[in-house]
């Protein structure tokens, strides 16, 4: 039967999926599709969400810390929208019983992460603050929401610069296309391009690519955050270890006991990530081993399951106080350009979360302010659809169909493993002209500019993650200069008064251009 309702798809399972769901079920058919409910970070965040809490605290003050650790190339609009509002969701969650941490007294408990100026980070329990979020949202999307799991969006479908459905293939291999109103990218960032990752490992910036075929403009996609700890055992990572516990005092430190982080920035361990990595990075390419030095924080197993359990899984004595760690790829600040409402340049696709880029964190972002903005711009999202008057494309729904069968030769893609390799090796912490241009040569060779329709379905999945790496290769071999998390040994400087200037990306223009303002 078909419906004469609305009808939303929401692509991605995780904070933004979710809330964006929950907020338009009342009033929308509303469908989801995910590779997995748990094949998201929302899933992994440990240290948990950033909020103005303390009497001593300001709205104000949240906002210059996310505009400082950005570098001042943030939107300020989208930063004091995210402040603002996400004090207000925060409360409404605690009303709706959300399980934040608190004392015996019942008084909320707030952490301390790298950059703010003050304690703000709520979390709930311990440091499985992901996790409690997804079991929250997910109750509540349980009856309204119908779920399609073990998908893959292989494709946007756009007609005239509307976007009105999706091409998806099943983990049988089955293609099916299904046509909607409106259709929201919430597919999380890149990390899994990355060989060392705290990132879910299904999360490879297939979002970016398909927001490009799609005709819509991506942005700051060069900005890519490298986590200063991540569990590294055996030279394999084990996954993050979160800066929370930084801020309730461990410190970075080699073998022999001297600290790591100490005369380099004021805030020491706390300092932004981008400093911190680097330095963690460089020490490591000299040849020292790092650790996290635990050994002053009390209840530490009760204080952090995850990682006690990360450690357990790694073989690391937390009697002995000290955790190795090393670090790895963990957010993309660039995405999918928007506007504060989630639109895209393509009408009726939105992008909300890691995916987008409201240009919100700037170069590098805030500790704790990824699900507060996933929280604030999927309500934005969620509103902007609500609102959105209803085209007349009720006939496109009832064109649904399965089954598609296409008969496109195999074309010839990189392997997954060799792709994070590459992508750790050239376009890491440190970069230079020398390696991105090798990289992006490398995956040129894999003529990626061909026609949508001459993939086979079962080899797009792959096809849009080596586009994601060549968009993301080729921003950075734009950016000819060091910001926030962009560092290159070739232009180590940050270039005066280029705070506001993006590199912007779309398919109809093909080469990256460095344009002034949001
Ligand atoms: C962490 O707990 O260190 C990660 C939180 C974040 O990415 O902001």
């Amino acid at each position: 039967m078909i419906s004469t309702q609305r009808k939303v798809i929401i692509i991605g399972s995780g904070i933004s999926a979710s809330v964006v769901a929950i907020d338009l079920c009342k009033y929308k058919e509303v469908v989801m599709i995910t590779k997995g409910l748990e094949s998201n970070n929302t899933i992994r965040a440990q240290g948990g969400i950033a909020t103005v809490v303390n009497e001593t605290d300001r709205w104000q003050y949240h906002y210059e810390d996310t505009l400082h650790a950005g570098y001042h190339t943030n939107n300020s609009e989208a930063v004091k929208l995210l402040v603002r509002s996400g004090q207000r969701y925060i409360k409404d969650w605690i009303n709706q019983g959300f399980p934040f941490d608190r004392d015996h007294k019942g008084k909320l408990l707030i952490g301390k992460e790298g950059a703010h100026r003050d304690q703000r980070i709520l979390h709930a329990g311990g440091d499985e603050t992901g996790r409690r979020v997804l079991d929250f949202l997910h109750k509540q999307i349980q009856e309204n929401v119908k779920v399609l799991s073990e998908q893959t969006v292989t494709q946007l479908i756009v007609e005239n610069n509307e976007c009105i459905g999706v091409e998806m293939i099943d983990c049988k291999g089955h293609v099916s296309i299904m046509y909607a109103n409106d259709v929201v990218l919430a597919t999380g960032g890149c990390g899994g391009l990355f060989e060392v990752t705290s990132n879910h490992r299904s999360v490879m910036g297939e979002g970016f690519s398909l927001a490009y075929y799609a005709g819509a403009t991506l942005s700051d996609l060069e900005f890519i955050q490298f986590h200063p700890t991540l569990l590294w055992k055996n030279e394999h990572s084990f996954g993050l270890v979160s800066e929370a516990i930084r801020g309730e005092g461990a410190q970075l430190v080699l073998e022999n006991g001297e600290r790591v982080m100490k005369d380099e920035h004021v805030l020491e361990d706390l300092a932004p990530r981008d400093i911190v990595s680097r330095n963690i990075e460089k020490l490591r390419r000299a040849g020292f081993d790092v650790f996290l030095d635990i050994s002053m924080i009390k209840n530490f197993q009760k204080k952090f399951p995850t990682i006690t359990n990360l450690c357990e899984k790694a073989n690391v004595d937390l009697t002995k106080g000290i955790i190795p760690v090393a670090p790895g790829a963990h957010f993309s600040m660039g995405g999918v350009a928007t506007d504060l409402q989630g639109r895209t340049e393509v009408k009726n696709l939105y992008a909300v979360g890691e995916v987008a880029c409201t240009g919100v964190h700037g170069a590098n972002r805030l500790a704790s302010n990824s699900l507060l903005e996933a929280l604030v711009f999927g309500k934005e999202v969620a509103k902007a659809i609500k609102d959105s008057p209803t085209s007349a494309k009720e006939m496109n729904l009832k064109r649904s169909k399965t089954d598609v069968t296409h008969e496109a030769k195999r074309i010839a893609l990189p392997s997954v493993q060799v792709l994070r390799q590459k992508m750790n090796k050239y376009v890491g912490i440190y970069r230079d002209g020398l390696g991105l241009r090798f990289m992006k040569q490398w995956l040129e060779s894999f003529d990626l500019h061909r026609r949508i329709h001459t993939i086979p379905p079962s080899q797009k999945k792959m096809y849009h993650q080596t586009m994601a790496a060549w968009l993301i290769v080729t921003s950075a071999l734009a950016r000819t200069e060091s910001r926030g998390a962009h560092y290159r040994h070739d232009h180590p400087i940050s270039k005066a008064g280029l705070e506001q200037y993006h590199i912007k990306r779309r398919r109809s223009i093909h080469k990256p251009q460095m344009i002034a303002g949001g």
